[in-house]
């Protein structure tokens, strides 16, 4: 408040902001900003946010090192990417897309797979124009969809809950209302796999049957493949851009990020024919400009090695050790729970997890979903925190998200082992009935 002329005037907000923050939920107050460290007891084991806490290896980062120390380490790179990186992604993929990728029209490089995302969209959507994305859809979608006049469609995956023990696959797509949901104004779809937060990889008839609905409608497929090199139990990740007839219609994503433990690098990658490329490229180059130069180094050094080192086999085991000790306690609990094919999350079932009636919860929680009350309570009880899963889903389909709490396994061993230890906690919790 200042005084002008003798009144008082509140200079707070004297320039109204774009109504678009609060479309694009930007403006809420987010899961992410309610289950932070700050609001958690300090002591309390971050299992919410989908990020490692251990480095990445040191050959990447003496890449990185390295890389700060040249000049041109130092300055802007070409709005494509890197040269050294552009090549590294081809000699990694082309086999992979049984192509020869020409690394001047058919891969950017981005500031991570987010951006990439938000260029894509930037490129292609007019206003109005309809974007099916799955529930639970990665909660960047909605906004970068909404930012750029584009309208979310949400298509919910359905769980069987039938069942005790399921697993990711056992969540499914209704082609019906799939099919039902594709309008005159439909240009895109987005398909994650493997899935964020439900593990899912996707198989190919489901694939196929969505390439089937694309090819009908000419939608065009934003495929997003972020954790492609994080899949267990020999499931196979089936790459969409592959199916027939679908690499002129889709683009791929990548992030350095997941692939290397290495999210705050903010290296990621678009593959796709220059159709989709060329666009996009002219969207992210005045966006961006270009992504930063040393970390592409980095990612490009990361992608040439991997073979030789068999980084993501022995980056998979260690995985899957660590998912596996989620896992050992949810089932020594007799608790219900996805087990995930891919990425690094696991969903606990939490419509069985009580608490006093009376037990003290902070505004932020109330009136949302009862997954927002269960990690709370997790969270402050045991010491562990996790993710409410309907946060990842529309108002109309929150029930069905509030049935789950997401569990991030990106963590060492010794961390999840004690956090495990602290969930076993969670017996005296559990009702006998499943609601
Ligand atoms: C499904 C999915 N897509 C994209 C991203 C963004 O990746 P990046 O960190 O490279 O921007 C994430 C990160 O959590 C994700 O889970």
């Amino acid at each position: 408040m200042v005084h002008l002329n003798g009144t008082t005037k509140d200079r707070s907000q004297l320039v109204p902001f774009s109504s678009r923050l609060k479309e694009g939920r930007a403006l809420a107050q987010d899961v992410w900003s309610i289950f932070n460290a700050a609001n958690l007891p300090a002591d309390c084991i971050n299992l919410g946010q989908g990020y490692m806490n251990f480095a990445p290896p040191d050959w990447i980062k003496d890449a990185a090192n390295e890389a700060l120390s040249t000049v041109s380490g130092s300055h802007y790179s070409h709005p494509k990417g890197r040269p050294r990186l552009r090549q590294a992604l081809k000699k990694y993929y082309d086999p992979m897309f049984g192509r020869d990728l020409d690394i001047e029209k058919e891969i950017l490089v981005t500031s991570g797979a987010n951006e990439g995302q938000y260029s894509v969209f930037v490129a292609f959507l007019e206003e109005g124009d309809e974007v099916i994305m799955f529930e639970p859809f990665f909660d960047q979608y909605l906004p970068s969809v909404t930012f750029n006049g584009g309208k979310p469609v949400y298509i919910p995956l359905h769980p069987d809950t039938s069942r005790g023990k399921i697993t990711s696959n056992d969540w499914t797509i209704d082609f019906e209302e799939l099919r039902r949901a594709i309008t005159s104004r439909t240009k895109m779809i987005i398909v994650n796999t493997p899935h964020n937060p439900v593990g899912k990889v996707f198989t190919r008839d489901e694939l196929e049957k969505i390439a089937a609905l694309a090819e009908e409608f000419n939608l065009l497929v934003m495929s997003d493949e972020v954790y492609d090199t994080l899949t267990f139990d020999d499931k196979e990740h089936v790459r969409f851009a592959n199916l027939p007839g679908m690499w002129d219609r889709t683009v791929t994503v990548g992030s350095a990020g997941k692939m290397f433990n290495a999210t705050g690098y903010r290296v990621g990658w678009l593959i796709a024919p220059a159709s989709i490329i060329q666009p996009t490229l002219a969207a992210t180059t005045r966006i961006v400009f270009c992504s930063n130069s040393p970390l592409q180094e980095a990612a490009a050094a990361g992608l040439e090695q991997v073979h030789e080192r068999k980084f993501f086999e022995k980056q998979r085991k260690e995985y899957d050790e660590r998912r596996r000790i989620l896992i050992d306690c949810f089932d020594e609990l007799g608790l219900t729970y996805t087990r995930p094919e891919g990425t690094y999350f696991i969903l606990l079932d939490v419509s069985n997890i009580n608490w006093p009636e009376d037990y003290p919860f902070p505004e932020s929680v109330k009136g949302r979903g009862r997954d927002f009350l269960a990690c709370w309570y997790i969270a402050l009880e045991f010491g562990v925190s996790s993710i409410p899963v309907s946060e990842f889903y529309c108002e109309e389909h929150v029930n069905i998200g509030e049935r789950y709490a997401r569990f991030a396994f990106c963590k060492d061993v010794d961390t999840l082992k004690q956090a495990a230890e602290r969930l076993k906690g969670l017996k005296k919790a559990i009702s006998k009935t499943t609601s």
